[in-house]
């Protein structure tokens, strides 16, 4: 059946994937973008688009809406360190109109986009949802503070919720690819060292305890996220605040990335070894054994080579103009 969303943040990378998949599968989508680290562009044809704030939401949303895709924020980890208090406004102050309005509209179904930061130092792996959250940036504990402001809107008001704790988003889905600024994931870095951008890529240490001593993360495919938030819509219940990882649960090294850069590009790519950044742990892959059990999803674009695949056919694109 056809329903009408909100996606907040719809012209940034996943929200827009996620906004052509909602058109694709029937869907009335509305973005409601700022445009501060998206791209008008970025909005798929056949959505409505409303240039504004999440902390203007009130303004927009009414009870024609059957359900809020959020995923608006801030979510440059570095930058959250210098300038903590922008995070705290954006993401924490932003969801909490956001959750106000929704409130006083009526509208009871929220997608949350969650993260792996918000667990921190994994005391295990993979990292399961139960453990422990110690998020060791701004951004982390933002969107921790914000997946424990639903837990508490579910209970005592009924939200039907789910947080999606992403690993590492990479890929493209046709027009809808990564164009952050700066840029700080590693595919699309090396990426433009492939397309002469940028001389060489750094390996931020290569004596990690990993099989071949650089950091090992968990890739998930931009396509293979967006129908994790299909299935999340048809999942949530009222009262109830689920969440769920979203990895493929195969850890990629640094090193294979690059390697699979090179095959796929067939380009070299000149690396240059550099100190560790502090913060950074060996490995983080998640278990998503519970968004198999309770969402029936299942990533089906997990080989690297073709998510590395897409993601040069848009870099290419966007560089030459198309
Ligand atoms: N990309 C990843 O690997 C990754 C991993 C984990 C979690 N996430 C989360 O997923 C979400 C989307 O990430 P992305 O990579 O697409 O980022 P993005 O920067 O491309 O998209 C965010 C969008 O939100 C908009 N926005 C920000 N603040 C706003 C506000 N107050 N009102 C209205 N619009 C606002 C921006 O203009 C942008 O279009 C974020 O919440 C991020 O924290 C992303």
């Amino acid at each position: 059946m056809s329903k009408k969303y909100l996606v907040t943040g719809g012209a940034g990378y996943v929200g827009s994937v996620v906004a052509q998949h909602l058109l694709e599968a029937g869907h009335q989508v509305t973005v409601l973008d700022d445009l501060s680290t998206g791209f008008r562009e970025g909005v798929p044809e056949g959505a409505g688009f409303i240039e504004g704030r999440i902390q203007d939401a009130a303004r927009h949303l009414d009870a024609s809406y059957d359900g809020v895709l959020h995923f608006a924020a801030f979510s440059q980890v570095g930058e959250s360190v210098a300038r903590p208090e922008k995070y705290w406004a954006n993401n924490v102050g932003g969801t909490m109109e956001l959750l106000a309005a929704m409130r006083s509209a009526g509208v009871r179904t929220l997608v949350f986009s969650s993260t792996a930061a918000t667990y921190g130092e994994p005391v295990s792996t993979p990292i399961t949802e139960s453990d422990p959250t110690a998020p060791t940036s701004p951004y982390g504990a933002t969107k921790l503070a914000v997946d424990h402001m639903i837990t508490g809107e579910a209970a005592a008001h009924g939200l039907a919720a789910v947080s999606l704790r992403y690993f590492n988003v990479a890929g493209a889905y046709g027009a809808y690819g990564e164009r952050h600024d700066p840029e700080s994931h590693l595919i699309p870095l090396v990426l433009q060292v492939a397309l002469g951008r940028r001389e060489s890529i750094s390996v931020y240490g290569d004596d990690y305890p990993t099989p071949d001593g650089t950091c090992v993360r968990d890739y998930i495919h931009v396509a293979d996220l967006a129908e994790a938030h299909l299935l999340a819509l048809d999942a949530a219940t009222a009262g109830e605040h689920l969440i769920c990882n979203l990895g493929n649960g195969n850890g990629f090294s640094v090193r294979e990335v690059i390697e699979t850069v090179r095959e796929v590009t067939g380009h070299p790519v000149p690396e240059v070894v550099a100190e560790r950044r502090g913060g950074d742990p060996a490995v983080l892959v998640a278990s998503a054994a519970r968004a198999q059990e309770r969402l029936g999803w299942k990533p089906s674009r997990a080989d690297l080579a073709g998510i590395v695949s897409d993601a040069w056919a848009f870099a290419r694109g966007r560089e030459n103009g198309s």
